[in-house]
């Protein structure tokens, strides 16, 4: 991220929480990076949020999860501040979050501190991603789970990339699954986390379920495992993506 955006993600913080977007863009993906943190989490997991911004992540994460430890790293310090304001406001007892401005290039944690890392709708602003998986990777447990979720240019997302100058930090899933592959974890599976279809659905007041209309994917999310897990279970060994599994926006897939 350069100068400029982190300006902009600076003068974003105060409105973050407030921000339209958060119920009908930010929260579907949470959603849907959180069934799989569900699914993965021990007792006690500790879990953390990349580039967490304010924070709502963890915090819903917080409801699903037995007595997790959560931490999030974010590098806008606005964004930091906002999240432990929220955090601070609860009572003493019931601080389960910790907060911290940090890069995913350089995460202020010891090797294999997590059972989950999880990232939403940052990845394309790293300035480094390959370095941020490498780091992922190495604060990651061995039998680990990585959620990451992002715009990816897959799909018609591609070639709209390319068309708007954007291609090079939006990547495909055969290079970000190169890069997992390279920092040592392996891609178990990927699928449409976010659609236009739902994004109209959830975009005024309340949800209205019936909109008609393709799903065009926006947001796709890929799971991948530390070297442990994806030894024990041989479906998780990393294969090609299970693109068509995506339920109905897999049409869209190429
Ligand atoms: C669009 S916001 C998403 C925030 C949050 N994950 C969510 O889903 O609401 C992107 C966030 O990524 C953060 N970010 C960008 N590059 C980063 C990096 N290299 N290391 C840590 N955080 C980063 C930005 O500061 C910003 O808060």
């Amino acid at each position: 991220m350069n100068r400029q955006q982190l300006a902009y993600f600076e003068r974003w913080a105060v409105r973050y929480e407030t921000s339209p977007l958060q119920r009908c863009y930010f929260r579907p993906v949470h959603e849907a990076a959180l069934r799989h943190v569900r699914r993965h989490a021990p007792l006690g997991a500790r879990v953390l949020d990349v580039g967490c911004g304010t924070g709502s992540f963890l915090r819903q994460a917080r409801q699903l999860l037995d007595r997790p430890r959560l931490y999030g790293v974010d590098v806008t310090s606005g964004m930091v501040k906002v999240a432990e304001g929220i955090e601070a406001a609860r009572p003493q007892g019931d601080r389960a979050i910790r907060f911290m401005t940090a890069t995913v290039e350089q995460l202020p944690f010891a090797a294999e501190s997590f059972d989950v890392v999880a990232s939403t709708l940052s990845f394309h602003h790293w300035s480094d991603q390959r370095r941020g998986v490498e780091e992922i990777s190495r604060v990651l447990k061995p039998a680990g789970l990585v959620v990451l979720a992002d715009h990816f240019a897959c799909g018609w997302l591609r070639p709209f990339f390319a068309t708007v100058g954007k291609r090079p930090m939006m990547r495909t899933d055969q290079e970000v699954e190169a890069m997992l592959w390279g920092a040592g974890l392996r891609t178990s599976s990927w699928e449409v986390a976010h659609c236009l279809r739902r994004l109209v659905r959830q975009g005024r007041g309340r949800p209205r379920p019936h909109v008609a209309g393709p799903s065009v994917p926006l947001v796709f999310l890929t799971t991948a495992y530390g070297p442990a897990a994806a030894a024990r279970c041989p479906d998780q060994a990393g294969t090609r993506p299970s693109w068509l599994t995506s339920g109905d926006c897999g049409q869209w897939l190429p």
